[in-house]
């Protein structure tokens, strides 16, 4: 499936706008969203912009989950957690069941089998096999990284598990991770790129080149958009 491209001029309105018309399509079609955040700096004022009004959309039918999380405890610096939750999630009508937070204080390969848990039993719930996303947000990194799949670590040849503590050489720590086989399974991808600095190696991506992890974002039965500014 060829990937929609969305060269944004106005990069925070225009993904705020992609962002709750899939989530009134998903409402409207199946009666949820369920959605996937992404963390890192780019979607900050996209979910603080999100947040502006909390009657955009009926949030009480939106299920967060996360594309990945720092090994870190819910309240530091770093946690996408933490980000998303200021940035939005401590603005918008949600009950707390509704957000779906990685345990990064935890035991990194404890935290991920649980979250895969949790994640699986709703999927069954559903009466699916799988959890299917329908709109999983991703950032990219400048070395074409996505979630915490990084180029040349572990996490890339997993193909069974939804979600895995995935060693990081470059920062000589593991992050928790959702898998190709969890987000290729996602009814749509969104990635949010703003930057020109990200633009050669957006480029790369987009060209096919499989060496940069974002580039094997193929979801099986689902679109891929990129949202981008350069
Ligand atoms: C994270 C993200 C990561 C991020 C990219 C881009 O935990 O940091 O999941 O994949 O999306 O690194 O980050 P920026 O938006 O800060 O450039």
């Amino acid at each position: 499936m060829t990937p929609e491209i969305i060269y944004c001029d106005d990069f925070v309105a225009e993904a705020t706008t992609y962002i709750l018309q899939q989530g009134r399509r998903a409402l409207r079609q199946k009666g949820a969203f369920r959605l996937a955040l992404c963390g890192g700096n780019t979607p900050r004022p996209v979910y603080e912009a999100l947040a502006t009004d909390p009657k955009a959309m009926d949030w009480s039918k939106v299920w967060m989950t996360f594309g990945d999380e720092r090994c870190v405890p819910p309240d530091d610096d770093e946690s996408n957690y933490r980000m998303a939750r200021e940035a939005m999630l401590d603005k918008l009508p949600l009950d707390p069941d509704q957000v779906l937070r990685i345990a990064g204080e935890k035991d990194p390969d404890q935290a991920a089998r649980e979250y895969e848990t949790r994640l699986k039993k709703l999927a069954q719930q559903a009466g699916d096999n799988w959890y299917r996303h329908d709109l999983l947000l991703l950032g990219m990194g400048d070395d074409g990284h996505t979630a915490s799949l990084f180029p040349n670590s572990p996490a890339l040849s997993e193909m069974e598990r939804w979600v895995v503590a995935n060693y990081v050489d470059k920062f000589k720590s593991h992050r928790i991770t959702m898998t190709y086989p969890l987000i290729n399974r996602a009814t749509r991808v969104c990635f949010m790129v703003n930057g020109a600095d990200k633009k050669r190696r957006f480029e790369q991506i987009i060209s096919g080149d499989r060496q940069f992890p974002s580039a094997r974002v193929t979801p099986l039965s689902g679109n891929v958009t990129w949202l981008v500014r350069f």
